[in-house]
């Protein structure tokens, strides 16, 4: 990010006023493995990435709460008395819902002047909403000297998301972002809220992710409606035993569910989020012991029953995964994020990067009509407030 540019921006927008804006950062996050478990008090492994939202931010003169995005043409200049209200499809909900969260905690808001700058793909399902959230979040903590904890912001950023943008999404995006350390995945218990930083240095592999570029549709429906299959399968093992969750269900348990469900939906949906807690306690364990391959292969599995259990990925993230799998030098491959479109992660021999980018484009472009984007990421840090012109 160009951040002289973005300065001269915000200075032109907002009149140059001798007061500096401050800048805070938050990344946007990948999925190792782990999905579709967050909200099931699961777990998972996501890492933070080098690319994120920007914001420039500075108390301003007025009332008024002013917001605009270099990725966005509109500007708005909401009274700190209507920045509760929802605005249908525009972006500032995610601030907004975050000023929302302060002003519910008895925090009083000033007005203020706001630039972003994201470089994270919108919808491409690596987190561009709890980045934005977050970045809002941390620099709000800071300006109005709130003093809340990090997990609070975690929290607040995703009632933000459940109640004000209308998305009923887990804990883990905004978690990652929140918490991500560089070089290094985070293993949350979604649970417990216990997290781990667990060391990650893909070397000899790269980790590669891969945009299906595919227009995300029914994505908040379909995500609902694995929700509620999920809560459906919880009522019908309380029959077995007592369950909180369904992670409360072992994987040596797995046959209680031919017994006690016999919605053949129910079922699959059931199995995924057994097997998927079950994959991401080996990932840790194997990746704290260096074993890169088996690894990839947990990566795969994960795929395959997000495909045929959880029934979240297409044609697209099929096509892409499956391709994958057949160029030299990938050991795991597999869909991250929601689902339904949206992108892959994979690790790739860092010596054939170039061919699996070619490979890949040439073949999904093929099968698909689509043109991938590919991105080759380093793994971020949490959101923080950056220096500048120090
Ligand atoms: C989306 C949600 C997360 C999580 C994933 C699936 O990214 O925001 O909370 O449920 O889908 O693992």
């Amino acid at each position: 990010m160009d951040i002289e540019k973005l300065i001269s921006s915000f200075n032109e927008l907002y009149k140059n006023r001798s007061d500096k804006p401050v800048l805070f950062f938050s990344p946007g996050r990948v999925n190792l493995i782990g999905e579709h478990t967050d909200y099931n008090s699961g777990f998972v492994l996501p890492c933070a990435l080098n690319f994120g939202t920007y914001l420039l931010i500075r108390p301003g003169e007025g009332e008024n709460i002013n917001m605009a995005s270099v990725n966005f043409d509109k500007q708005y200049s909401i009274s700190t008395k209507d920045i509760t209200r929802k605005i249908e499809g525009s972006w500032t909900n995610y601030p907004a819902g975050v000023i929302t969260e302060f002003i519910n905690r008895g925090l009083k808001i000033t007005g203020m002047d706001m630039l972003f700058a994201g470089d994270i793909p919108n919808g491409a399902g690596l987190s561009s909403s709890a980045s934005i959230e977050m970045v809002t979040a941390v620099a709000l903590n800071e300006l109005l000297d709130a003093g809340l904890e990090r997990m609070e912001l975690v929290k607040l950023c995703q009632h933000a998301e459940n109640s004000f943008v209308g998305m009923n999404c887990g804990i883990m995006d905004q978690f990652a972002v929140g918490f991500g350390r560089r070089n290094s995945a985070l293993f949350i218990d979604c649970g417990t809220l216990g997290h781990e930083i667990v060391p990650f240095n893909p070397d000899p592999y790269e980790l590669i992710i891969t945009n299906t570029n595919k227009r995300r549709g029914l994505t908040d429906s379909k995500y609902n409606e694995r929700r509620s299959e999920c809560d459906r399968a919880v009522e019908l093992l309380q029959q077995y035993r007592k369950i909180n969750s369904l992670t409360d269900i072992r994987h040596d348990e797995l046959p209680v569910l031919d017994r006690f469900i016999t919605d053949d939906v129910i079922k699959r949906r059931a199995r995924h989020v057994i097997t998927e807690n079950m994959r991401v306690l080996k990932a840790v364990e194997v990746l704290k012991s260096g074993d890169l391959a088996t690894f990839g292969a947990l990566m795969n599995q994960s795929h395959e029953s997000l495909r045929t259990d959880y029934e979240v990925t297409g044609f697209e993230l099929d096509t892409l995964v499956h391709e994958a799998w057949k160029i030299d030098g990938v050991i795991g491959s597999r869909m991250t994020g929601a689902g339904f479109g949206g992108c892959t992660v994979s690790l790739v021999d860092n010596t054939k990067t170039e061919n699996f980018i070619t490979t890949l484009r040439e073949s999904y472009s093929r099968l698909t009509g689509l043109t991938p984007d590919f991105y080759l990421p380093q793994i971020g840090e949490g959101a923080s407030r950056l220096l500048y012109g120090e």
